[in-house]
């Protein structure tokens, strides 16, 4: 095990395994795993015996996946994983996995099932106890084969009208297995069933929540770091703000931040964060306003991966300058949530993970620091959570994402300080009135655009020819795929004619009304 693995690595009570076979919902099962308290993590379906009895899991949930057991090449996880005496729940295809090397059958349906199907129970015992649905419960299929021979030692537990074998158990070995997906919400009792699996049959206890995360991870964090100091970049963005208030909470006077202004944040960004963290909190907090080093190398850049390359190369130069001023420091700290770890999570291949740029990459091997990773084991809305819990302001946390290189990649074309100044003040006009119309909290992003062309307007009997701004507003569930939000006519309308009134330069206000594929969120 590497340094970095041994400072991360977590002592979870209890861990709930979940093996991904490549099913769209694999993330799902893990979250509503947590939500019921129970810490659990998403592996590769192929992970080693080795690495799950290293883990030592009180239970394994074994995902769908778009293959077909007997397919060449489909996915199959370790072969003494049924011998192991870990519970085991098999969802879709991890259940015809069971059945495949069990003693089972499994053959393509005569009618296939995808959509609300009508659940009837046969054993209310364990799995489906306690459900009060009077032997009845809506369920989601999505399944092309199905079972149709029980595995060795195996019973029926439940059926549907094109399913005759719909939920199987083994409860002398605890190997379920349900045709069904409990992790969607359609799955009307869902919760329910993966709870049963997990205090009924896996012998959980639960307690997993953000309270008990602080607690754990604040003298996870105090042993480690014993007397040395740490450094983190304090961007002001949700997970640098959670990492650095739950680090005070730890270590204190030990913690030094620094907040890099690189010229490209939004409006009042950098007053806010000094004014809170300084202020109030009364950090160690190093603020340097690097803006004029920023905007002089990016002058006259246009391409977008060279404003990219710039921004992240002089934001290293500049924080290792400031690292080595304060002096015996040994730990770097960073804000990378679980997305960003998994490894290959799914059977089809690498997840794609977009990697923050703030994420000081390089900077550890060189200025051999060790890294600090508190929340490797969370996602996003899960470190919401915990800034919550750690008392932080609500603006700070209800937050959108906001990219490394700031305002740089929403002006498309070269950056100047008077584009900067259109941008800053239509973004402020365009948030502050997505909050007035309580909007903002169910949007995942929203930000304004410059775009690089000009367009004729008429300004009371006046000709213009000046810029247009481009609004961009996504909903989502975690950036990787996202719908235009469909903010309604009025308060576009409202936002449009305060720009351009208010804004001198812009006479022209568009909104962006792709999604995410095609489009990506940023336009650059
Ligand atoms: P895209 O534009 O690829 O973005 O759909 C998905 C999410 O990632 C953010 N993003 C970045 N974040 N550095 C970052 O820290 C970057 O270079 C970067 N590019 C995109 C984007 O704001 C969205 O939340």
């Amino acid at each position: 095990m590497n340094q970095q693995s041994s400072i991360n690595s977590m002592q979870h009570q209890e861990l709930i395994l979940v093996l991904d076979f490549g099913s769209q919902y694999s993330q799902l099962i893990a979250r509503r795993v947590r939500e019921l308290g129970v810490y659990s993590e998403l592996h590769p379906f192929n992970l080693s015996i080795d690495a799950i009895n290293e883990r030592k899991p009180k239970g394994i949930i074994l995902s769908g996946g778009p293959s077909s057991v007997y397919e060449e090449g489909s996915p199959h996880p370790a072969s003494e994983i049924f011998d192991l005496e870990i519970p085991v729940l098999g969802i879709c295809y991890g259940l015809q996995v069971i059945a495949y090397r069990l003693g089972g059958e499994v053959n393509t349906s005569v009618r296939r099932e995808y959509g609300q199907a009508e659940l009837f129970i046969d054993d209310d015992a364990d799995l489906f106890a306690n459900l009060n649905e009077k032997g009845r419960t809506n369920v989601w299929m999505s399944h092309g084969d199905a079972l149709t021979k029980l595995p060795n030692d195996f019973e029926r537990i439940a059926h549907s009208s094109n399913s005759p074998i719909c939920a199987i158990s083994n409860k002398g070995k605890k190997i379920y297995g349900v045709q069904f997906h409990p992790e969607v919400v359609h799955t009307t009792k869902g919760k329910e069933i993966i709870g049963n699996f997990l205090f009924k049959i896996a012998g959980c206890q639960g307690g997993w929540n953000a309270g008990s995360f602080i607690e754990r991870k604040s003298n996870e964090i105090q042993s480690t770091v014993g007397k040395q100091n740490v450094i983190c970049a304090l961007s002001g963005g949700v997970d640098s703000s959670v990492l650095a208030v739950l680090l005070h909470k730890a270590i204190g006077e030990q913690l030094y931040c620094i907040h890099i202004n690189n010229g490209l944040m939004r409006k009042n960004e950098s007053e806010n964060v000094i004014k809170l963290y300084r202020d109030t909190y009364r950090f160690n907090l190093d603020y340097v306003d690097a803006s004029d080093v920023f905007l002089s190398r990016l002058n006259g850049i246009s391409d977008p991966e060279r404003k990219r390359k710039i921004i992240g190369e002089t934001f290293i130069e500049i924080f290792e300058a400031e690292a080595n001023k304060i002096g015996r420091v040994s730990f770097l700290a960073q804000g990378t949530l679980y997305p960003d770890v998994i490894e290959s999570t799914s059977f089809k291949g690498p997840s794609h993970t977009i990697k923050t740029h703030h994420n000081v990459g390089g900077l550890p091997e060189k200025m051999n620091l060790k890294l600090l990773e508190p929340f490797r084991e969370l996602f996003k809305d899960e470190v919401r959570a915990v800034g919550k819990a750690l008392g932080l302001p609500k603006e700070f946390i209800v937050r959108h994402p906001f990219p490394g290189p700031g305002l740089a990649v929403r002006i498309l074309g070269d950056i100047t300080k008077d584009k900067l100044i259109i941008l800053r003040e239509a973004d402020d006009i365009f948030i502050s009135e997505l909050r007035k119309a309580r909007l903002y909290e169910i949007i995942w992003q929203a930000f304004a655009v410059l775009l690089p062309v000009q367009t004729v307007g008429v300004m009371g009997d006046q000709r213009t020819y000046d810029n247009v701004i481009a609004l961009r507003a996504v909903t989502s569930l975690d950036g990787m795929t996202a719908d235009w939000a469909q903010i309604p006519q009025e308060i576009l309308s409202k936002i449009s004619s305060r720009i351009v009134n208010e804004v001198r330069g812009v006479n022209r206000v568009v909104y962006d009304i792709s999604s995410k594929p095609p489009s990506t969120i940023e336009w650059e």
